[in-house]
């Protein structure tokens, strides 16, 4: 139910204009998994310290549990749903499956997000790019050894 200090917003979500209202404490994540009902990105440690809540806010990997959901007016996000391709699992996303990098799987969409944003920025990093750009994701299963090889994997089928 809309309140009278809701906010209205419209934001391009997934390639879709979007127009909602959000409370003005409501965070992105919030809104990205009980308004839309995108539940890929994950909830986990809901204070900036897992990773797992990552999306991509004008291109940018950023923590969707510390953005309020009203700051996202006018901006574009997109959440590991908006990484498919044609339906299909993007390059990235197919490649850390094809890894073995998901396991319980619980990392794998802030994961795919931070490495889909990587690859674009630098098509061919090495692997200490690779790691530095995992830094801020929290695996409890992978090692993340094979989230790297999967990183690898992605940018030389891209490149090939
Ligand atoms: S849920 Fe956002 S960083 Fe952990
Ligand atoms: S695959 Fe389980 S936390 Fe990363």
């Amino acid at each position: 139910m809309t309140e009278s200090n809701d906010i209205p917003i419209r934001l391009t979500l997934n390639k879709s204009l979007k127009s909602v209202f959000c409370k003005p404490t409501e965070t992105l994540l919030s809104l990205l998994r009980d308004g839309f009902g995108l539940t890929g990105s994950k909830r986990g440690c809901n204070q900036g310290l897992c990773g797992a809540c990552t999306v991509l806010i004008d291109g940018k990997p950023m923590r969707s549990c510390l953005t309020i959901a009203a700051t996202c007016n006018g901006r574009d996000v997109v959440t590991v749903e908006g990484l498919l391709e044609n339906g299909k699992l993007s390059t990235m996303q197919q490649a850390l499956v094809d890894s073995g990098g998901v396991q319980c799987g619980f990392c794998t969409p802030g994961v795919a997000i931070a490495l889909t944003s990587l690859l674009r920025e630098d098509p061919k990093p090495d692997r200490t790019k690779i790691r530095e750009a995992l830094s801020g994701h929290l695996c409890r299963c992978s090692g993340y050894i094979k989230i790297v090889d999967a990183a690898e994997a992605a940018a030389e089928k891209a490149g090939s």
